[in-house]
This record gives C-alpha cells, sequence and structure tokens, in this order.
C-alpha cells in the first residue's frame, strides 16, 4: 500500500512545512523533497536557516537565490536553495523596475535597505515570492518549503498581504502626490503629522522614506497581483501543507493554534508529523516498573525498572499530549519520528527520518 506521505510526495506539486520553533521543518522539508526524488521527481526545496551541518550536506555553503543540484542515488532530482532574503527583494526589484535607473534608485535607498531585511513578515513573503518564482519556471514537480520560526501561526500566508498593505500606506501615498490639488486640503495636517514622525524618527528617516515610496511608484500592481496569485496557488489542491509538532505540551498547545488557523483559513493539513518522540519500549505499565523497582530497591535491577518507568511515563505522557492534537487535525494522517541519537545534518540522517515519514 502506498503510504500517505508517498502520494503526498508523488503527486502534488508544493508541499509547505509549518510549525513553531525548532520543532522539526527545516528537517521534514528536505526529507520530503528527498522523498519526492525518490518517486522519480525533480523536487526543489527551499529552505530556511537550515543548520550549518544540513547546509553544508545539500551542498548550501552559503546564501543564495537559484537552488543547486544534489548528486544521489534516486531516479528524480534533488535541488535545495537556502533563501537569501535580501538579494531574493533586491533581484525582485531589478526585475519590475520600469528601467535600470528605477531599479537602482530604489536599491540605492537607505530606507530600503532597512526594511528589505527587517520589515516584518519580509522572510516569509521573500519566501513566497521565491515560490511562486520556483513553481512559473516549470523546472520543478516538486516544491518543499521549509517557513521560519514564528509564533505568530500562519506569518507567511499574511506575508503578501501585509507587504501591500505596507505599499498602500495612506500617509506616504499621498506624500508621493503632493502636487495634486485636492490634496491641499489635507496638506496641512500632513505635514503636522510629518513633523511629528520626524521629530521621533528623525527628519532624514522621513526623507528617505519619501524617496523609497516615490520610487516604488508603479511597482506596487505587480506585487500586489504576485501576492494575489500565491495565495491562489496556496488555496489550490496542487498545494499541500504538512504541520511538524513536538509531542511536548508546550509545542503541542502551539500545533493546535496553527491547526485552528490553517482551519479558519479552510486550509487542510495534509500530514501531521510529530517529530523526535521517545520510543515507548514495549507494551507493559509506568505503574508496573515502578513499582518493581520499589521491590527491588538496591539491586541493580531496580535502577533498571526505574529507568524503564520513567521512559514509559514519557511516552504515555507524550502520547496524551499529541492524542488532542490528532483529534483536532482529524481525518488527516500522523506520522511519528522518533527521537533520533544524533542530530539530523547529512543524507544518511535524513533517509533514516524518511524510514519513519514514509511508513506513516
Ligand atoms: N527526530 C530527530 N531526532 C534528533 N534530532 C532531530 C530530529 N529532528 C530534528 N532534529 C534536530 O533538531 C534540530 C532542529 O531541527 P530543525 O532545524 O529541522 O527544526 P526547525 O523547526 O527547522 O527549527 P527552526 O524553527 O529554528 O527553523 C536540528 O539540529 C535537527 O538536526
Ligand atoms: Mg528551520
Amino acid at each position: 500500500m502506498t503510504s500517505s506521505v508517498r502520494q503526498m510526495v508523488g503527486e502534488r506539486g508544493i508541499v509547505i512545512c509549518c510549525g513553531s520553533g525548532g520543532v522539526g521543518k527545516t528537517t521534514t522539508a528536505a526529507v520530503l523533497a528527498l522523498e519526492g526524488a525518490r518517486a522519480g521527481r525533480r523536487a526543489c526545496v527551499v529552505t530556511i536557516d537550515p543548520a550549518k551541518r544540513l547546509a553544508d550536506a545539500l551542498g548550501l555553503d552559503r546564501l543564495s537565490n537559484t537552488p543547486s543540484q544534489i548528486d544521489g542515488d534516486w531516479p528524480g532530482e534533488l535541488w535545495a536553495l537556502m533563501l537569501d532574503t535580501k538579494s531574493t527583494f533586491d533581484s525582485l526589484v531589478a526585475k519590475h523596475a520600469g528601467d535600470e535607473e528605477q531599479a537602482a534608485g530604489i536599491l540605492a535607498n537607505r530606507f530600503y535597505r532597512n526594511i528589505s531585511g527587517a520589515l516584518s513578515g519580509t522572510q516569509e513573503y521573500m519566501a513566497m515570492e521565491k515560490l511562486f518564482e520556483l513553481h512559473d519556471s516549470g523546472k520543478f514537480d516538486l516544491i518543499v518549503v521549509d517557513t521560519p520560526p514564528t509564533r505568530n501561526a500562519l506569518d507567511f500566508l499574511d506575508a503578501p498581504r501585509r507587504l501591500t498593505r505596507f505599499l498602500d500606506n495612506r500617509v506616504f501615498r499621498i506624500l508621493m502626490m503632493p502636487t495634486r490639488a485636492y490634496l491641499k486640503a489635507v496638506s496641512v495636517a500632513t505635514q503636522a503629522f510629518l513633523r511629528t514622525i520626524s521629530k521621533v524618527v528623525g527628519t532624514e528617516v522621513v526623507q528617505d522614506a519619501v524617496a523609497f515610496f516615490q520610487a516604488f511608484e508603479g511597482m506596487e500592481e505587480g506585487f500586489r497581483n504576485r501576492a494575489q496569485k500565491v495565495l491562489e496557488l496556496l488555496a489550490s489542491p496542487e498545494t499541500a501543507f504538512v504541520l511538524v509538532a513536538s509531542p511536548r505540551r508546550d509545542a503541542i498547545t502551539e500545533a493546535m493554534f496553527f491547526a485552528d488557523r490553517l482551519k479558519e483559513s479552510h486550509i487542510p493539513v495534509a500530514t501531521l508529523v510529530v517529530n523526535r518522540m521517545h520510543p515507548r519500549f514495549g507494551a507493559g505499565s509506568a505503574e508496573a516498573d515502578r513499582a518493581r523497582s520499589h521491590t527491588l530497591a538496591g539491586a541493580p535491577l531496580g535502577a533498571w525498572y526505574a529507568n524503564l518507568a520513567d521512559f514509559r511515563s514519557l511516552a504515555d505522557g507524550e502520547e496524551a499530549h499529541v492524542a488532542a492534537l490528532v483529534e483536532r487535525i482529524t481525518p488527516a494522517p500522523v506520522v511519528r519520528v522518533p527521537f533520533l541519537p544524533n542530530d539530523v545534518h547529512d543524507l544518511d540522517g535524513l533517509a533514516e527520518v524518511a524510514t519513519y515519514v514514509v511508513a506513516g
């Protein structure tokens, strides 16, 4: 029987791995792309801040805007890139500016240089732009997108909207068209507002910002259109969302929050990956082992049973936490990945995790 994950990486065009910080999103994304290549597909993983050793293993020795291919023994292709937010933004500007002069004006603008890296949601937004570009290139059958750690559930879904909202900022729009007659009426208020923010952030910052918005004139439309297309792509049946969680109580609470937000956005969870579960070491109950450890107290076997009881109650506790989450995302399939003795930092490690992910 084909496992649900095999089916997903074999059939879908886009897989988005989301979840809270440190749960294993980057690892899972790489594993799914690897499985895609094994299924004969041209797979590409867009990673965000991968751990250094994993990046090395994937041949990602630096941030890059173009995917690099990883050689290996699989029928498909495996490509990876490490998202470079800043240069993705730069190349978007260069590509979509009206002419070279406009591009140069924006790229040199101090305000742009500050916001292009720091504007909240830029990383998420650039991940989406990159996804759109890779999808549009037609070079890949499967694109797996890793997402940045976020407390705020689906920041990346909101990112296109947030950026366009930022570009729509009324005050700056008014500043860009100071000559229009009907704006004369508001200009007194606007100037008062300007004076106030100039006092707070400094006149130069405001001048830079105004220059930026003037330079950006005419480009917002393209950004808005692509943002709309990305949202359509994310909502299409071609796209699958994988929720990654760890079995710790706080991580489960966050995962529930994610699951609820996805549900509100009418996005079904295609698969839940519970990563780093403690193994249960067979049947038997923690209580019975605990009782035995008391009976055998002082003997070496007593300590051994005490250990076993600890492990079993840890695993039982995790299973209890996970059960609530599983109920929340039903009927999505759930895969459990054990806590491995080592970090997952190379292709062998990814292949090991893959055995659990595809086993279901
Ligand atoms: N099942 C596992 N067993 C052991 N180590 C694991 C397992 N899964 C992931 N790791 C390790 O845990 C660390 C965090 O994993 P990963 O980078 O995939 O998480 P992340 O969700 O992408 O984190 P961040 O939110 O910071 O981006 C990595 O060092 C990874 O190798
Ligand atoms: Mg990560």
